[in-house]
Formats: C-alpha cells, structure tokens, sequence
C-alpha cells in the first residue's frame, strides 16, 4: 500500500495565510465592499476565489472608492496607507509582521545616522515599501556590482528583503567590510522560502513519486519542482487537481506532495484527497 506525506513545509507562508484570512474576515464582516492593493497572492484561482466572496481587486488606491482597502501581505510605503485613510477608506493593514520588523530596522539604522542599504531586488514592492519606511536616503543593492556605483559612508548599516538568500546577504555584507569603518547588519531574512525549499529535498529524497502543486508560472513552485526532480525521477508539477493521472503512482510506497508559496493549504489538501482516491486509500 502507497502512503501519502505533504512536507513538512509547504505552500502559503504565515505571512500570505494570514493576509488572506484577515481579507476574508473583511468580506464577511463589512456591508461596503472590500479591495485588495494589489493580488493578495499570484495564484489566479485564489484571486477568484476572493472575488466570489465579495474581496475585490483594486490596482490603485484610486480604484477604491469607498469601503475597505486590504494592504498584503509585503507591505507599502507608508504614504499609500495615509492616502487610503484621507479618502475615507477603512484599511486593513496585513503587512507581514517580519515585513514590519524589516521596515523598523531600517528606521532605527536611518535614525542612528546609518548610510544605508537594502539587499534586496530593485523595484519589488517589498522593497519600495522598506525605503519608503526607512524614511531617508537609502540604496538598493542586489549583487557585489551593485556597491560600485556608491558613495559609500563610513558607518553603513544593512536590512534584506525578507525573500533573499543568506549567501546573497553575507557576499555583499563581507565585500563592503574593507570599504567602510563600520557594518551594522540586521539580518531581516524570513525563513520560510529555505524551509519549504529544505523540506521538499528531504521528501523528494525519499518519496518514489513527487507531486508538486501550484501555478506553472509561479518561481518558486517551479523552482521546487526542479529541487524534487533532481531528487526524485518521477516528479509532476500540476496546477490543477484534474492534471493527476493515477498511472503515475503504480507500485509507489511513498507519494510526496508539496506546494509552491502561492498555493494555499485548501489546494493541497484537494490535491492529497484526489491522490488518495487514485491509490486506493
Ligand atoms: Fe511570508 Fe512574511 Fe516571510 S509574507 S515569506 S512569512 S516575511
């Protein structure tokens, strides 16, 4: 008999799971309509999903006339949520509280007179949210290259997009010690993108099949879905339940699942029933 095992680490982060439930809680409680500042998630079927519980899609604040306005989960500049509330709007702000730990520190950095740096990815909207918060003159440096084309400081202080690799942070961290007379570095990463990408090897090392779920155009899943087939021949990356073909799990001990960050945990579980069935249990 097959046995079925998600890992350990898989799908939404905490960050992602608890935008969305604070954005459903909105829907049900209010009586004027409720927006997201952006996708919640970058998974088309969970954007449906909120539209047919009566959670919108707003791509600007002027998009949002009147109601609720749901702030996701990687934050804004401070001045959006200002704006929201002059016009009227309620905001439900989902920030991340490590998105929010991040925009802290580098407010403290600033305000100790700190030149400073953000290792992170140009134009990403956590990252425009963190200079925004950072409330100074702030540089967003993404590789050793990037520092080339600084002045730097002799006191430099460093944050880092919650999403970014320790080796990212310590190669950039360790070129920019012989140039200045002090690093202060507060390491803001979040472990949730190593976790799920650790847990997946490990599944994907024992398991006989590996079925990973989440959008086709999604990084990250795709991203695990090469981390498992390194590990396991027979991986299957789906987006949709009816893409699973039973043949796949003929003679399988162990059947592993796991999800990319854009697919939320009612997803995999229909994936585990549908897998389930297929084989029997
Ligand atoms: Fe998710 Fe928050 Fe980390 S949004 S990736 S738990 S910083």
């Amino acid at each position: 008999a097959s046995v079925i095992e998600i890992a350990l680490h898989a799908g939404v982060c905490y960050g992602v799971e608890r935008a969305l439930s604070m954005a459903y809680a909105a829907a049900h409680d209010a009586a004027q309509p409720v927006h997201t500042l952006g996708p919640l998630i970058h998974n088309p079927r969970v954007v449906c999903e909120l539209e047919r519980e009566g959670v919108g899609l707003a791509d600007s604040v002027d998009d949002a006339s009147a109601g609720t306005l749901v702030i996701r989960a990687h934050g804004v500049v401070p001045q959006v949520i200002d704006e929201a509330r002059d016009r009227g709007l309620h905001v439900i702000d989902a920030t991340c509280p490590y998105v929010k730990k991040v925009h802290a520190a580098a407010a403290k950095l600033v305000a100790q007179g700190y030149q400073l740096i953000v290792v992170g990815e140009s134009g990403h909207p956590e990252v425009e949210g963190i200079l925004g918060h950072a409330g100074g003159a702030a540089f967003v440096v993404s590789n050793v290259e990037d520092l080339d084309s600084i002045d730097l400081c002799r006191r430099v202080g460093v944050v880092v997009q919650t999403t970014q690799t320790p080796e990212r942070l310590a190669q950039i961290v360790s070129a920019l010690v012989p140039r200045v007379a002090e690093v202060n570095v507060i390491n803001t990463i979040c472990k949730a993108t190593h976790e799920r990408q650790a847990s997946a090897a490990d599944l994907a090392s024992r398991a006989d099949v590996m079925v990973v779920v989440g959008g086709k155009n999604s990084g990250n899943t795709r991203r695990l879905a090469q981390i498992c087939s390194e590990r396991c021949a027979s991986t299957h990356h789906i987006e949709d339940d009816a893409e699973i073909d039973p043949a796949w799990f003929e003679g399988a001990s162990l059947i592993g699942i796991t999800a990319g960050a854009s697919t939320p945990a009612a997803h995999i579980e229909q994936a585990r029933s549908v897998i389930a069935r297929a084989v029997g249990l």
